[in-house]
């Protein structure tokens, strides 16, 4: 049905704009009005937050607003096939990241195909998790807080962003590096796990630093480990995982803009321009260093730079998320 549905949107596509040169037309008058980004998780979460600040330096270089729509549900997944059937006229972006574009392929019985049916636009920056918890958990480092764990074992649970979220599945190996149980409680993004941390709804969250930072500056919540090789230059007083007592345990959650499958290749270039453009401005790249987050090359910001780390990420994780049987919603 997929391939039909494509084909039928091309075919509607390219018979509704007079044949040849409407499409360079197109392409050259692109864009004509606001481009919607859809966001698989919840607003005010670091999905939300990576499409705003991506957004709101886009729309400058692309000369139309740039419209956040938050489709959240089953750890993403939901969202991200909205764009997988959008018109390809380069109108409808997904903004997703490790989780959505690689992780849930191995565990969501999808209707598309993370790498057919959309196109990546461009790499964008990417953050390790904060291993935080609730202030009030008697701990001051991350043994004393793995102890407290496996102590309150029945009654401690965490936050995640659904299953399959980046948040899900660092905590599932957390669990498996620590030796610790805990219930996971499944919300629609971590913006709205943090508040309920925050409350002392909950007792912890492997979640973005980009997410966590400024609540751990504020003395909030409490923040055991980053799960990066190097610490957080932001964030200097906060151990990497393996000082800290959780060897291994590294999560990168990169980020990227994809469109459906089809989308003619110079939007694709206007909205990898644009981009990039906003990843070189000083102002975005400092706003992205404050919360953890980091830009990557240029050289590695390319729609094809993008489509080689997701085939790569998809050939690392598939097989360890496929062995550890972890289940969708
Ligand atoms: C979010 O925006 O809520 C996150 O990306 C969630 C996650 O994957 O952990």
């Amino acid at each position: 049905m997929k391939l039909q549905r494509r084909q039928f949107l091309h075919l509607v596509a390219s018979a509704a704009a007079p044949p040849a040169v409407p499409r360079a037309a197109g392409a050259q008058s692109y864009p004509a009005r606001p481009i919607t980004f859809n966001v698989p998780f919840a607003a005010g979460g670091p999905s939300d937050a990576m499409a705003r600040v991506m957004g709101d330096r886009m729309r400058v270089a692309l000369g139309q607003p740039i419209l956040i729509e938050n489709v959240a549900g089953a750890g993403g997944s939901i969202g991200v096939g909205r764009v997988a059937h959008a018109p390809p006229d380069g109108y409808t972006v997904s903004v997703g990241h490790w989780s959505t574009h690689v992780v849930n392929g191995a565990i969501y019985d999808l209707n598309y195909d993370l790498l057919n049916d959309l196109a990546p636009v461009a790499r964008l920056p990417a953050n390790p998790q904060l291993i935080v918890s609730k202030k009030s958990v008697p701990a001051a480092n991350l043994k004393e807080f793995i102890a407290w764990l496996k102590a309150n074992e029945s009654k401690v649970a965490a936050g995640t962003a659904g299953a399959g979220s980046a948040s899900h599945i660092a905590e599932i190996y957390f669990q498996k590096i620590t030796g610790t149980r805990f219930t996971m409680v499944p919300y629609r993004g971590t913006g709205p796990a943090l508040n309920d941390l925050v409350a002392g709804q909950i007792d912890l969250i492997l979640d973005q630093a980009s997410n966590s930072m400024a609540q751990v500056r504020a003395g909030t919540i409490k923040a055991y480990a980053v799960t990066a090789k190097t610490r957080l230059p932001s964030l200097p007083e906060i151990p990497t995982v393996d000082e800290a007592g959780a060897p291994g345990l590294y999560i990168s959650v990169w980020y990227g803009l994809w469109v459906p499958k089809g989308t003619p290749k110079d939007i694709i270039a206007k909205l990898n321009g644009a981009a990039t453009t906003a990843m070189a401005d000083p102002k975005v790249q400092a706003r992205m260093a404050d919360f953890g987050l980091e830009v990557p090359p240029r050289e590695q910001q390319t729609p094809e730079a993008l489509g080689a780390l997701q085939k790569a990420e998809i050939g690392k994780w598939w097989p360890i998320i496929k062995a550890a049987n972890i289940k969708g919603e």
